[in-house]
């Protein structure tokens, strides 16, 4: 069955106030293009063609003028809204007619995934039939995430939200691929003490059915998320530096759905308006092959 892709781009993003007292987090910019076209681009990466954005109220109207539904890119988004940050776990109750009986794939819409070898792990990933897989990095400051703890042999041993004091520094990265039994996980769990469905409860159970599957990101592989002031301009200046020298775009969704066939060439071309603007000067050389 058809997998289903699910970007949560609510929440009220007070780390990064002023920047959001008035703009969605993920419509901010990360170099040359909207936050929450990292995310799109790494579900139409993994082959996912229908897509819901879950968001606040307030930002729903500013997520459809961007996004569209989706047919420029040959794909089909739908739009529901999370009236309150109630925890990403939340994701699956306010998604579950969407969902409905395929597995899912979940994206925070404030991070950014780029490297070698990642679509060979989407695609691994897409392809597991029971279960979950998430996406482990190395980071300095685990107190912040979902944290997961080995064993010697390499196995799960435990996955903890925010721990003061682990001796794992592999955080969860916010990419999930789960079967569709997480619709029932979903409402299934209570909110956590601080009041939020958490997505690490979700993983849990599966961890305790022998179900959640680890991917590593090696050394070289760039995840942001672009929560804080720091982050956000780190990974804007990552982009840009990477963009610059290879002349090439990191996560321009128009370029993706392109090469995975989604559309072709004479669509491609229709997006370009404005040869002179940076990004659509892009899209044309795609169109004419140089
Ligand atoms: P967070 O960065 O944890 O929360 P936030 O975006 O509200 O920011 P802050 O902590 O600065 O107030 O959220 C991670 C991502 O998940 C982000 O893209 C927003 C999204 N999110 C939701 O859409 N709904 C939620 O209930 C939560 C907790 C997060």
């Amino acid at each position: 069955m058809n997998r289903k892709g699910i970007i949560l781009a609510g929440g009220r993003g007070t780390r990064l106030y002023p920047l959001t007292y008035a703009v969605s987090k993920q419509l901010l910019p990360v170099y040359d293009k909207p936050m929450i076209y990292y995310p799109l681009s790494i579900l139409l990466l993994a082959g996912i063609r229908d897509i819901l954005v879950i968001t606040s109220p307030r930002d729903l109207d500013s997520y459809q003028r961007l996004l569209g539904d989706g047919q420029k890119l040959g794909i089909r988004i739908e739009y529901a809204l999370q009236n309150e940050p109630n925890g990403i776990g939340e994701a699956f109750r306010i998604g579950r007619d969407f969902v409905g009986g395929s597995p899912v794939t979940l994206v925070l819409g404030d991070n950014i995934f780029y490297g070698q070898g990642l679509m060979a792990m989407l695609e691994r990933a897409s392809l597991l039939e029971r279960g979950v897989t998430v996406f482990g990095y190395p980071v300095t400051n685990p107190e912040r995430y979902g944290v997961i703890e080995f064993n010697g042999e390499r196995q799960v041993v435990s996955i903890e939200e925010k721990p003061k004091d682990s001796h794992s520094r592999t955080a969860v990265t916010g990419l999930y691929f789960y079967d569709n039994d997480v619709i029932s996980i979903a409402e299934s769990i209570e909110p956590s003490k601080r009041g939020e469905l958490e997505i690490t409860d979700i993983n849990r159970i599966y961890l305790e059915k022998g179900l959640l599957r680890v991917e590593s990101f090696s050394r070289g592989f760039a995840w942001f998320d672009a929560g804080t002031i720091d982050s956000l301009a780190e990974a804007s200046s990552f982009v840009e530096v990477i963009e610059k020298r290879q002349g090439l775009k990191i996560c321009c969704p128009e370029e993706i759905a392109w090469r995975q066939g989604f559309i072709d060439r004479d669509q491609l071309q229709a997006m370009v308006a404005s040869p002179s603007n940076p990004y659509e000067s892009y899209l044309n050389s795609l169109v004419s092959g140089c």
